[in-house]
């Protein structure tokens, strides 16, 4: 039985190309309108859940350090979901790592509630299909549910908890695209996603936002499937956008961009018009910027990125596969 309630799963972050930004019901994190995005290689969350009856509470030790009591918490109510799903009453000891920093814009969340997800059912030997991983993982991060499956993923926003889940569009290698992370800024971000999401609906641009969805992402799901770069850079950098308009105009307000973000974002879309380079930006809650290229001017993109006076370094990554389980 003890070998049974230790498991270790491992799971990359992804970056949306449409946007999740606001919910229909915060509790349950159903989405205000449906999303897509891409799984990021090579940067991952490797979590361990140990379930044990000696444990009076959870314990969380995230990247080698004791968890604050938001955070701690956060992770407790989450296995409160997987408890009563394997009709148990342990408490568990959590440990978790990534190997890239928390809260620059990448989502670390996404990352560490599928890694839980996983980790936690498979420690009490639930055997859950991906759609219900998925939605589980909903409930811990919304963006963690599209951290399940591999490769280029949607998230159907569905009419309630049991048709809210991540799917997989294309697997890893059906396009070489690469998300080349410029990160113009390191420090924690003032107001995280959770609280923003809460924000969305202040904007009276949400509506309009969240109405025009569906449109958006049928032509960012097509352009994917047809490898065309052109229509899917229009349509993302449009829906990105579009999230930091709704932001801007929240009450109160959310100014992610910094100077260099801006200068970023101008500086890529004018490589994609004057120098037919096949390059985009999205941008998350956060000043970094996600600049994706096809693989084949990745370093091209990488090198131009670097002489951008602010841009500090850049990270890259090609399409990652699904949540897996590991060893310890
Ligand atoms: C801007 O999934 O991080 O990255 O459900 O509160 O954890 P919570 O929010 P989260 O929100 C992601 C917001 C975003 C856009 C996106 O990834 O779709």
């Amino acid at each position: 039985m003890m070998s049974l309630m230790s498991a270790s799963a491992i799971a990359s972050p992804n970056i949306a190309f449409i946007k999740y930004w606001g919910n229909r019901d915060d509790q349950l994190r159903l989405p205000s309108n449906g999303s897509i995005s891409m799984n990021l290689d090579g940067l991952f969350t490797q979590t361990t859940v140990t379930f044990n009856p000696d444990l009076e509470k959870d314990t969380l030790i995230l990247n080698d350090q004791v968890a604050d009591q938001q955070a701690t918490s956060r992770v407790s109510h989450f296995l409160d979901l997987v408890r009563k799903l394997a009709d148990v009453n342990l408490k568990a000891h959590v440990y978790s790592k990534n190997n890239f920093p928390i809260g620059a814009g990448i989502a670390s969340s996404a990352s560490a509630f599928a890694a839980l997800s996983l980790a936690a059912t498979a420690a009490l030997g639930l055997e859950l299909s991906e759609a219900e991983l998925s939605r589980l993982a909903r409930r811990g991060s919304g963006s963690a549910c599209r951290s399940v499956p591999g490769g280029y993923v949607e998230w159907l926003a569905g009419q309630s908890d049991a048709d809210s889940y991540a799917v997989s569009i294309a697997s890893p290698d059906h396009w070489a695209l690469v998300d080349c992370i410029a990160i113009v800024q390191v420090e924690h971000k003032p107001i995280g996603s959770s609280q923003g999401h809460l924000l969305a609906n202040t904007s009276p641009l949400q509506h309009a936002r969240v109405e025009d969805s569906p449109r958006r992402i049928r032509l960012c799901r097509e352009a994917i499937l047809r490898r065309d770069f052109e229509a899917f850079a229009n349509i993302t950098e449009l829906d990105s956008t579009l999230m930091h308009a709704v932001m801007m105009t929240s009450d109160p307000p959310l100014f992610y961009w910094s100077p260099v973000t801006l200068e970023i974002m101008t500086t890529v879309t004018r490589w994609r018009r004057e120098k037919a380079l096949p390059v985009c930006y999205t941008v998350d809650a956060g000043p970094n910027v996600h600049v994706i290229c096809e693989e084949s001017s990745s370093e091209i993109i990488r090198e131009k990125l670097l002489q951008i006076p602010g841009v500090l370094h850049v990270l890259s990554a090609k399409p990652a596969g699904p949540a897996r389980l590991c060893q310890t």
